[in-house]
């Protein structure tokens, strides 16, 4: 299993970690949740790569470029998962297992954020165990790959 790529991707306001609404996204940086993100990989064989943008664009630019080339994807795609179909259509065309990662639990919060545009496209959802759930998303990812 060594060798086999991970692709985290992080969607718009997740560069603001650590100063944006800690006390619903708690205090630790992004910086922080992609190194745990990246221990737990390595644990288990994948070598994590990481790219985080607040464009949607860009953002399907990454998924297309994952196709073939990346076993997995681990992604959070802050307030784009509620309304951006361009990624659920792209990770529609990724053929690995993709794992939906929030650190809020958005179905406890405002009824907007109930709807998941990405759930559909994803293996499953780790939703509201803050900065813990990035290496249970890498885990997830992972034991999918093994079978
Ligand atoms: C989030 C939840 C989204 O609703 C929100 O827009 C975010 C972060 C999370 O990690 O809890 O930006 O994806």
């Amino acid at each position: 299993m060594s060798d086999q790529l991970l692709l985290l991707l992080s969607g718009p306001n997740l560069n603001l970690l650590g100063e944006r609404q800690p006390d619903v996204y708690g205090t630790e940086t992004l910086d922080d949740h992609v190194e745990s993100a990246r221990l737990a990989a390595g644990a288990r064989g994948l070598t994590l790569e990481h790219v985080q943008s607040n464009h949607e664009g860009e953002l399907v630019d990454a998924i297309h470029a994952a196709r073939g080339r990346c076993a997995g994807i681990v992604v959070n795609p802050g307030a784009f998962t509620h309304y951006a179909w361009a990624i659920h259509d792209a990770l529609a065309a990724f053929e690995g297992p993709v794992v939906e990662l929030h650190l809020s639990n958005p179905a406890a919060r405002e009824p907007w954020r109930h709807t998941s545009v990405v759930a559909p496209v994803a293996s499953g959802t780790i939703a509201g165990f803050g900065g813990a759930g990035y290496r249970m998303a890498v885990e997830a990812v992972a034991d999918l790959l093994d079978g």
